[in-house]
């Protein structure tokens, strides 16, 4: 098949794009480099010896998006664009919305203007807010407590509309638990801009000795040692669960909503000690008071994607550690 990614240079969309290459899809990749370097999609076809067709567009430029769709036949959009700092998102609204949210609407409507019904969208556990009772089942109610959260709840729901207006649309709403990891060969990985807001590569800083201490975010929680318990998913496990999302696409239409998370929780504490483990050596950290907006525990119930897809996450933090310290050690710069 011939598929259009969209963010294909940044963190999840390379590790699903080398997938897609691996399975044999022909690849166009679409990134306007914002919060990525087209280095990530040199290495992907280092890896996989198979080339992509690279195209630097910004999906608010819809004159160039149109022209893509008007030269390619696409048989499916994996569509993972977006800005994703929370903090960010707090201080630029507009930006958030416009790039996520306008970006979208760009995306689905030179898709339906060419005859292209088939999408894969990056949604978040974020939609879930504070307000669902853990595991998280995907008809727990929405209820996002930032700017970034609302535009994932915002797309899902233009989508949910689309798709009951227009019986040709197969859309799949992915929503992604805490993806950490890295691709074996080490030689891709997160490259995050500036100090991570993410617990893992925030870690794998200090493992490495960019930053002094890891600072954990309270350990006065309702939960065994205190510390915030979430659900880090493999970003393999999340690139394959995307390949499984398509197959499903491919045979159905309608518009699905699928959490992918392994079901299990893991505390700060348990990461830094898992992650000290894969890089033989002490990480130093130190209790903080509690970050705004974090609930306490946060995991799946990822029964649905198992029933419908017969995808379920198979690494476990043991390995999603090793294989991010690999990447770390061998890229302390990123890209
Ligand atoms: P990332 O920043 O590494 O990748 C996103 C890519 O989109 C970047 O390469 C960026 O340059 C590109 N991009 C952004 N706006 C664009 C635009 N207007 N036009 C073209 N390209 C644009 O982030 P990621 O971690 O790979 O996340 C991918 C998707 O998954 C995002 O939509 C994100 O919101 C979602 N998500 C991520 C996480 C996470 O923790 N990483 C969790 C849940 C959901
Ligand atoms: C995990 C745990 C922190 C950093 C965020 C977004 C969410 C989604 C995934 C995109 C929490 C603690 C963290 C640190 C810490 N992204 N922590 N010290 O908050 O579950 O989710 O990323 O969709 O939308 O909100 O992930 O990695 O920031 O935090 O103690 O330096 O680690 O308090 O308990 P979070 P996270």
């Amino acid at each position: 098949m011939k598929i259009l990614v969209t963010g294909a240079a940044g963190y999840i969309g390379s590790h699903t794009t080398l997938l897609l290459l691996e399975a044999g899809h022909d690849v166009v990749a679409l990134d306007n480099l914002a919060n990525s370097k087209y280095e990530s999609l040199r290495r992907v076809q280092e890896i996989t010896q198979k080339s992509i067709s690279f195209r630097q567009i910004d999906l608010l430029d819809d004159f160039s998006l149109d022209e893509i769709f008007a030269r390619e036949n696409f048989d499916a959009v994996l569509h993972f664009a977006g800005l994703k700092a929370v903090g960010e998102s707090f201080v630029e609204p507009l930006r958030y919305y416009q790039n996520n949210v306008a970006g979208t609407l760009n995306l689905v409507q030179s898709m339906a203007k060419h005859g292209v019904y088939k999408l894969v969208f990056s949604s978040s556990a974020t939609v879930y807010g504070a307000s669902g009772t853990v595991p998280l089942v995907e008809n727990s109610p929405m209820a996002a407590v930032n700017p970034y959260g609302r535009t994932k709840i915002q797309v899902e729901e233009i989508l949910g509309d689309l798709s009951a207006a227009d019986p040709r649309w197969s859309i799949a709403l992915l929503r992604y638990f805490n993806p950490a990891g890295a691709h074996p060969s080490g030689l891709i990985g997160e490259d995050p801009e500036g100090a991570p807001n993410n617990l893992v590569p925030f870690v794998a800083q200090v493992a490495v000795g960019q930053r002094p201490r890891v600072v954990v975010f309270g350990a006065d929680y309702e939960t065994d040692d205190g510390t915030g318990v979430r659900d880090y998913i493999h970003v393999m496990d999340l690139a394959e669960g995307h390949i499984a999302a398509l197959g499903h696409l491919m045979t159905s239409t309608g518009a699905y909503r699928w959490n992918l998370g392994t079901g299990r929780g893991a505390s700060v504490l348990e990461v830094i000690d898992e992650f000290s483990k894969a890089a033989g050596k002490t990480i130093v950290y130190e209790i903080a008071p509690r970050r705004q907006g974090d609930v306490a525990v946060s995991y799946a119930d990822p029964s649905a994607a198992r029933a419908d897809l017969g995808w379920s996450a198979e690494r476990d933090l043991k390995q999603m550690c090793q294989d991010h310290w690999r990447w770390q050690r061998t890229n302390p710069q990123g890209y």
